[in-house]
């Protein structure tokens, strides 16, 4: 299982890529907002070449032939772009999945929550498919379960794409999703920032750095 970063943030980016665990990035609309007055092209420009050869997440328009413009022009923008391609309730982001990945532009087709829509988008040829784990919950059904037979989906028919689990509130919640086993999770900075403490590993830590003190003060020079 690989982890994503869920932003938009040069700083953000740059601080974990040092920690040497992120496999790619996501996006959308209401990430690129918190960048308040930053430039779509050049800000995704930047991250595009931050991350390569990991995929950068771009979300598009949710309309059919605008889509196809705009995925034309980001597909330009670097070889690791994959478009967002919206789960639409007519079915017309499936066609797009079908045109793009055919040109051989990657999809991540988004705001999913439910195993029928993944398996359309698995059967559409997408690369990517992201399943938002809270939305799923607040609208009553269970996001374990969903990523589970969406999973079952692509491992029994031997499909290429690569589930991806967004929508991550609390470091818990990204214990709970490893367990349904996604190929994928994108975690936001806030959440993966809290994940490497545990408050008895900072009291571990400190009782051993106190016992090297004792140590060094008893320890025999040669
Ligand atoms: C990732 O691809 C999604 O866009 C993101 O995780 C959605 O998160 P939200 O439910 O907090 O908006």
């Amino acid at each position: 299982m690989e982890i994503f970063l869920d932003t938009a943030n040069t700083n953000e980016i740059s601080e974990i890529l040092e920690w040497g665990i992120i496999k790619g990035i996501t996006t959308n609309q209401k990430i690129f907002l918190k960048e308040k007055g930053c430039n779509f092209e050049e800000q995704s420009k930047k991250i595009l070449k931050m991350v390569e050869p990991h995929p950068v997440s771009l979300e598009g328009p949710n309309n059919l032939d605008e889509l196809l413009e705009e995925a034309k022009k980001y597909y330009k923008w670097g070889k690791n772009v994959v478009i967002k391609v919206p789960m639409l309730a007519d079915g017309s982001g499936l066609k797009a999945v079908k045109i793009l990945e055919s040109k051989g532009i990657k999809t991540n087709v988004t705001a999913m929550m439910s195993v029928n829509q993944a398996m359309l988008a698995i059967a559409a040829g997408a690369s990517y498919a992201s399943l938002f784990f809270n939305r799923i919950r607040d609208s009553g059904s269970d996001p374990v379960d969903v990523v589970k037979k969406s999973r079952a989906i692509i491992d029994c028919g031997g499909f290429k794409t690569k589930l991806i689990v967004g929508s991550i509130r609390n470091p818990s919640d990204v214990v709970e999703i490893a367990s349904a086993n996604p190929h994928i999770i994108t975690i936001p900075y806030n959440i993966l920032k809290q994940m490497p403490y545990h408050e008895r590993t900072v009291s571990t830590l400190d009782e051993f750095e106190k016992a090297w003190d004792e140590f060094k003060k008893v320890e025999k020079q040669c």
